[in-house]
């Protein structure tokens, strides 16, 4: 935050607090702020650092607890803050690993970090050599101890300049956030792989709706130099005399200058919405410097090549508040499940015109000759919407007649996976900035292929970076478990598959087929829904068991993979989708009378395979509860009263939306059985923007 309208030190605190919380699903094991000022008459410009291991109400209740020290009255007409919640990488969560770290004991620079830097140890062993001390495992107080390094060389430099110099010698992926008690009121940030967003509340109308970008002329400092000294390193760049890094004879570029302004930067828009809906979407490399109520961004010289675009937008971002608040509901994760019937809607409107049977999917619309002509399909993702690839593979070879692929996008890294200029590759990312899947987008781009994405989030990294792609508009998701945006996902990839072979003749009877059972799925998901108390009831009965597999196959075998991930995410019992076809290769083994089932049958072209299957468990004492289609009699002999949960009857290819529901509940009733956190499972994160 950066703001001209005077405030009070509680305000300051409440705002970076509300924003920590607004974000907490993207990490949560410690958090942090750091504000200007001390209460210390001996050094009163020496910031103030207060950290928490924990969630960030320990973080609230520390606050609290200094409240006496803080000040609460205290007025600041211009004042700068930041803070952090943290999903640990580097070291494990404690109060000197917590955000913000800083450079030295007198917090002279102070930096919060979203990324990982790789090669932190070696910036860690020059910074060692120079006598600096490190307190903290983390790899992110390399970056406090560097800038302070440059600092008390180039004290004629600008904090910009002392940033732009820093992130020239790091290597990985971050979002920082500066502040210097150097610099009192100024705020540098910068990006690099992981998102970083600018919101600018104001009262008056912005003069231009594009902010320039400055550019630097002189670029000796390399980018991503090593600190092997062997190599043209830091070493040459920090011992000769100061140079100008940055042409001061640019005019400055000073927007609202002399109106009251308030600057925002974070991670999402849904930590800024309350404030503004006028924000900025930084790019890579880009350096963001907020100073006296104007707000400027730089970049290299030798970036400019690549960059075309001169500008940075100011978007006016369409996110309502209640679209990131509970209402009624216990959980995020909750609301977002019984959000469903709304959110697919949502990703067909406008999109799907039963009456001629056209799907018209806007970002697709310029590159769908080249797409029709590809040699095959790879679909690249992680967790939940690698599930949605899986899903609708069978639906996308049948209508595309293309080879399909469904890739992890760490696996896929991994094995180097050929990829040429005549393959079409789509990134699946509900937050559109997983680390893995974005690493593989840039590595099919440089193959040459072309990219799609299929994302939740406008302005998200993937959705810039891909060639085109389609936004699934379920709407902002906030629990760590994905619900709501898989069946999004799926639907959006069902539309391509219709929109790939709108002119096949062969093909017409099958599109309207699916067109028509699309426009009946939200009353059908709220009928699942009504499941809810029956599903609460089975939950009571498996919520203390160690181990839950579920087996299906065909287009419901995505179901069981995606039911046993929420149940591993959220209640931590061991889960495992099982393919009904792969029992009696092993894991027949494990089913007697005690071992917890679920299979999921439908009446597809697998059915009879599907029986046989549940033959074969019922045969060995198993018990198991079923997901089966309602009127489904024929099936309902084989199962014990009420061990089961009905769902209406749809096409094939899109009764895996319906099936996953019941499971989306039942995960979720078994955490809320086991008092597990619901929005924030241990360990998790919502987006994974580290490798
Ligand atoms: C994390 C989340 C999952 C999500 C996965 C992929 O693991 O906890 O819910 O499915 O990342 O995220 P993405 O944003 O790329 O869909």
């Amino acid at each position: 935050l950066n703001w001209l309208v005077p405030k009070t030190r509680k305000e300051i605190i409440e705002i970076l607090v509300k924003g920590l919380q607004r974000q907490e699903y993207r990490g949560y094991d410690s958090a942090g702020i750091g504000i200007e000022g001390s209460n210390s008459i001996d050094d009163p410009y020496m910031m103030t650092l207060i950290k928490m291991p924990g969630k960030v109400k320990a973080l609230e209740d520390e606050i609290q607890r200094n409240a006496g020290q803080l000040d609460f009255s205290r007025v600041f007409d211009l004042h700068v803050g930041i803070a952090h919640t943290r999903w640990a990488t580097h070291g494990a969560p404690s109060v000197v690993n917590c955000h913000p770290q800083r450079s030295d004991t007198n917090n002279e620079f102070i930096v919060v970090h979203n990324g990982i830097i790789t090669n932190y140890k070696e910036v860690k062993v020059y910074l060692e050599k120079k006598n600096c001390v490190f307190e903290s495992e983390t790899d992110t107080e390399v970056i406090s101890k560097l800038v302070k390094y440059y600092y008390d060389r180039h004290q004629n430099m600008s904090f910009r300049q002392l940033v732009e110099h820093v992130i020239q010698q790091l290597e990985g992926a971050f979002s920082l956030v500066f502040m210097s008690s150097h610099y009192p009121g100024e705020l540098v940030a910068s990006r690099r792989g992981s998102p970083l967003i600018v919101g600018i509340k104001t009262k008056v109308k912005l003069a231009s709706d594009h902010i320039p970008v400055m550019y630097s002329k002189d670029d000796k400092v390399r980018r991503g130099s090593s600190f092997n000294p062997d190599r043209q390193s830091l070493v040459s760049i920090s011992e000769v005399p100061a140079t100008p890094y940055v042409n001061d004879n640019i005019t400055q570029v000073t927007t609202l200058e002399g109106h009251e302004v308030e600057y925002f930067l974070a991670s999402d828009a849904s930590a800024l919405i309350e404030h503004t809906n006028q924000m900025i979407y930084l790019e890579d490399d880009d350096v963001a410097a907020v100073s006296g109520g104007s707000l400027t961004i730089h970049r290299h010289t030798s970036m400019k090549k690549k960059d075309q675009f001169a500008t940075r937008e100011i978007q006016t971002v369409m996110m309502e508040m209640k679209q990131i608040m509970k209402g009624c509901y216990s959980s995020f994760m909750q609301k977002e499940i019984f959000e469903q019937p709304e959110s697919v809607v949502n990703t067909m409107r406008g999109r799907l015109i039963p009456k001629d049977g056209t799907v018209v999917l806007g970002g697709l619309k310029e590159h769908i000759t080249e797409i029709r002509r590809c040699r095959r399909l790879i679909f690249i993702a992680c967790g939940t919407s690698y599930h949605s690839a899986l899903a609708t593979r069978q639906l996308l070879e049948e209508l595309t007649e293309l080879p399909v692929m469904v890739e992890l996008a760490s696996d896929f890294l991994d094995r180097n996976t050929p990829v040429f200029r005549d393959d079409v590759c789509f990134f699946i990312s509900q937050s559109g900035e997983t680390a893995d899947t974005l690493m593989a987008l840039r590595y099919c781009k440089r193959q040459g292929a072309l990219a799609v994405g299929i994302t939740n989030t406008v302005g998200s990294s993937i959705s810039r970076e891909t060639h085109c792609g389609i936004h699934i508009n379920a709407g902002p998701e906030i629990g760590v478990a994905s619900t709501k945006a898989y069946t999004s996902q799926i639907i959006s990839l069902v539309m391509f598959g219709l929109m790939i072979c709108e002119d096949r003749i062969s093909l017409q009877p099958r599109r309207q087929e699916i067109i028509e059972a699309l426009g009946e799925l939200p009353d059908q998901i709220r009928e699942v829904l009504k499941t809810d108390e029956r599903v609460k009831v089975l939950a009571e009965e498996l919520y203390d068991k160690k181990s839950l597999l579920i087996m299906g196959r065909g287009f419901n075998f995505a179901t069981c993979l995606e039911g046993a991930l929420k149940i591993k995410e959220l209640t931590y019992m061991h889960s495992e989708g099982i393919l009904a076809g792969e029992l009696k290769h092993g894991p027949l083994a494990l089913v007697d009378s005690n071992m917890p089932l679920m299979m999921v049958i439908t009446r597809d072209q697998v059915y009879s395979k599907c029986m046989n299957a549940l033959l074969q468990v019922t045969a060995r004492g198993g018990r198991p509860i079923i997901i089966l289609e309602k009127d489904d009699d024929e099936t309902k002999k084989h199962v014990e009263k009420m061990r089961y949960i009905e769902v209406p009857h749809t096409v094939d290819c899109l009764s895996s939306i319906l099936t996953t529901i019941p499971l989306q509940l039942l995960s979720y009733h078994i955490a809320v059985l086991k008092k597990c956190d619901v929005d924030c499972p241990r360990n998790l994160a919502k987006s994974v923007t580290v490798e």
